[in-house]
């Protein structure tokens, strides 16, 4: 078989990459090594930048979005038993962020997927990528029978755990990685949230954050330790250490109801350099990881989407490689400032088991001249609803 573009990942990444290519005309087949619902299974944050809205739109995929996502213009900031709101836009001139569950962007990527009709090979085994500096080619098993699929181009998107970085060699990559000493244990409840807009908590039994999926259910977060067991946490459990993170309103306000997923994940801030490796690009997860505290994996994974298809496009459309070739560094300069962002807002709002008397000053001189100065609130608000594409 032969396409122009062998996409590896049936993610956000991926499906979006895809839909584009596919609007545009340009052939492209999706490889994924599990099934769409494993896919839908995933739990993942859901507040998406405006950038990342008009690429869905340009992906005939945001029709469900626009009738059930939440468009905030703010959120809350709680500390010392206070909140402190961030006019997301008043201090950006307009702009604001759009809470829709990851779940649903994806699920909303596969219908349109479904309907272009375009070739997407779920379950298939050992998806590798070759030759990606001559004439490349993924191959891959299903059902037993070994396939190969000639191409033009190889887009790797999938994740952290994919194989498309992994196929590159050791020397022609450089990683960059930061790991936290905690993690998120984030519970799913069908019940009202507590509050109409995000609330991120810094508190000293450590993070806490109330966000939601809709008018009817709920998505919380706690910092744990590292060797906390999710099965050792029963709901009111859970609740009893939310409500000790919130200001006395909030947590007399929380409504609660038996969860249907709990869960923990750890943190980390991680970037691979370069992105571009000949005819392989790396894409979205697979090249980069974010703590989740500003809410950037799946608007970084949008915004070198963007590049990519900008630069597959022109390629095939004026036979120009200049976009393609600056593929790398222009998602780079953007992956950096959101991690930058993401490192800044995690180390901002949690408490780490070895902070020192003087660091906990910092930390706390940090939220007061955050939310006492317009500056300051207004580089947080710029970042938090996306730096310019
Ligand atoms: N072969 C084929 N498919 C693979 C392989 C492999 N070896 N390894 C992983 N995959 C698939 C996974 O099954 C998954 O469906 O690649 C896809 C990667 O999807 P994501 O991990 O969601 O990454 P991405 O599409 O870049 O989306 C980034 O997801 O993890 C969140 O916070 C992150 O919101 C961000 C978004
Ligand atoms: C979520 O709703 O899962 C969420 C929201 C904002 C974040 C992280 C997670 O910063």
């Amino acid at each position: 078989m032969r396409t122009q573009i062998a996409i590896i990942g049936s993610g956000p990444s991926g499906l979006l990459l895809g839909q584009l290519l596919t609007g545009a005309g340009i052939d492209n087949v999706i490889l994924d090594r599990v099934g769409k619902d494993y896919i839908l299974g995933r739990v993942r944050a859901g507040v998406l930048e405006e950038g990342t809205v008009r690429l869905l739109e340009e992906a005939k995929s945001a029709g469900r979005l626009h009738a059930e996502g939440l468009p905030h213009d703010g959120f809350s900031l709680a500390f010392d038993g206070r909140d402190h709101r961030i006019d997301l836009h008043g201090l950006t001139g307009g702009k604001r962020v759009t809470v829709y569950g990851q779940t649903e962007v994806t699920r909303d990527l596969m219908v349109a997927r479904e309907a272009s009709g375009r070739l997407t090979i779920y379950d298939a085994a050992n998806v590798t990528p070759h030759d990606f500096n001559g004439a490349p080619y993924v191959t891959y098993e299903r059902d037993g029978v070994a396939h190969r699929i000639d191409c033009d181009f190889i887009a790797g998107c999938d994740g952290f755990h994919g194989a498309s970085r992994r196929a590159v060699p050791e020397k022609a990559i450089r990683t960059f990685e930061k790991v936290y000493p905690f993690g998120w244990l984030g519970l799913l409840a069908d019940v009202a949230p507590v509050n109409h807009e995000l609330i991120y908590a810094n508190h000293p039994r450590g993070f806490a954050l109330c966000s939601m999926r809709s008018a009817t259910r709920s998505r919380y977060y706690i910092q744990c330790s590292l060797d906390e067991k999710v099965e050792d946490w029963s709901d009111d459990r859970f609740w009893d250490e939310l409500r000790r993170r919130l200001p006395a309103h909030h947590a007399e306000a929380l409504k609660t109801a038996p969860s249907f997923e709990k869960s923990i994940a750890p943190l980390r801030s991680f970037v691979a350099e370069p992105m571009r490796f000949g005819r392989l690009f790396l894409v979205g997860d697979a090249a980069h990881i974010v703590p989740p505290t500003g809410a950037k994996g799946l608007n970084l994974a949008a915004s070198d989407v963007h590049y990519l298809f900008e630069g597959l496009s022109e390629f095939y459309c004026d036979r120009s490689s200049a976009s393609i070739d600056a593929y790398s560094q222009k998602a780079l300069a953007r992956v950096w400032k959101a991690v930058r962002f993401s490192w800044w807002m995690t180390t901002m709002m949690h408490r780490f088991p070895d902070t020192g008397d003087f660091d906990q000053k910092i930390q706390e001189a940090e939220l007061d001249y955050l939310t006492h100065s317009r500056a300051a609130s207004t580089a947080l608000a710029e970042n938090y609803v996306g730096l310019p594409f």
